[in-house]
């Protein structure tokens, strides 16, 4: 396996493997591997010639009171468990190799990031399709494969994907949860096991929702009271948001008529946890 560490290197192995006709799988993550990121690898794998992992915590899609410096890491063992999976190189520039002192250049979207987590990270996705694109202009892949618990960071992706003519396919990989139902995240890795157990509220919520949308309730209103009460009787759980909205545009519905995305924004003592589901 091929370790990259400057954008010139990666794009240079890249412009190699395109000449001898090899597809391209990219998998952006920011590092702390877990199941969720290895299924995004296999899907990658499944789809193109070779796969190339970025690993880049990547500073400006964090909000200044953010955990840009507590956010996990362990290179060693993520490149372990690369290997393992037979990713042919990873991507793992400093932040100076991606943004220089003289750095200037962001991608910015108009309305996707004006609702769920754009509304309590105001720079996020402005950061997110910034390194998305250098990503895209760097490791020059055929498809690139994200999850679908980020829903909102996806509709992002695959948006500046069509609006900006990135030749790149975007797949998205089906949200891996633990045995009990908590989504994978690298960020659980924060919960105390006093937390890890109120984290569950968030699946809780989605299946409580699922059964009674099920049974025949329409009624946003409804929905969303009996989602916070469940999320709210657990120890030290505080609602960023509880949204159901056209899985499209992100624009909020208040009733179920066709498919609609249920997501969540839970704080867990301080660590932030989402969720969803398309109903
Ligand atoms: O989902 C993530 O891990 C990050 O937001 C991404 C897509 C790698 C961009 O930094």
């Amino acid at each position: 396996m091929e370790i990259y560490t400057t954008p010139t290197g990666m794009q240079a192995q890249s412009l190699n493997w395109k000449r001898q006709g090899k597809r391209i799988g990219l998998v952006p993550t920011m590092g702390f591997l877990h199941e969720g990121h290895l299924s995004l690898m296999d899907i990658a794998a499944a789809h193109a010639d070779l796969v190339v992992v970025s690993i880049f915590v990547n500073p400006t899609q964090f909000g200044p009171s953010e955990d840009l410096e507590a956010y996990p890491r362990n290179l060693e063992r993520d490149l372990a468990l690369c290997r393992e999976r037979g990713v042919a190189a990873v991507f793992t520039p400093e932040p100076s190799d991606v943004y220089g002192p003289e750095y200037q250049s962001y991608v910015s979207l108009e309305k996707l990031p004006n609702h769920l987590c754009g509304l309590s990270r105001p720079v996020h996705f402005r950061g997110v399709a910034t390194v998305v694109s250098k990503l895209f202009n760097i490791v020059l892949p055929d498809l690139a494969v994200f999850g679908e618990k980020d829903f909102q960071q996806l509709a992002v992706i695959r948006r500046l994907t069509a609006d900006l003519n990135f030749p790149v396919r975007i797949m998205g990989g089906p949200i891996v949860r633990e045995a009990d139902g908590l989504a994978m995240s690298s960020r659980n890795a924060y919960l105390s096991p006093e937390e890890r157990v109120s984290a569950l509220c968030l699946s809780m919520a989605l299946k409580h929702v699922a059964s009674e949308v099920e049974k025949g309730e329409r009624d946003v209103a409804l929905l969303k009271a009996s989602t916070e009460k469940i999320i709210l009787s657990r120890p030290h759980t505080e609602i960023d948001y509880i949204a159901f909205c056209d899985p499209q545009t992100l624009e909020a519905v208040d009733s179920i008529g066709g498919p609609v995305l249920m997501a969540l924004a839970v704080k867990v003592g301080s660590t932030r946890l989402i969720d969803n589901q398309v109903f």
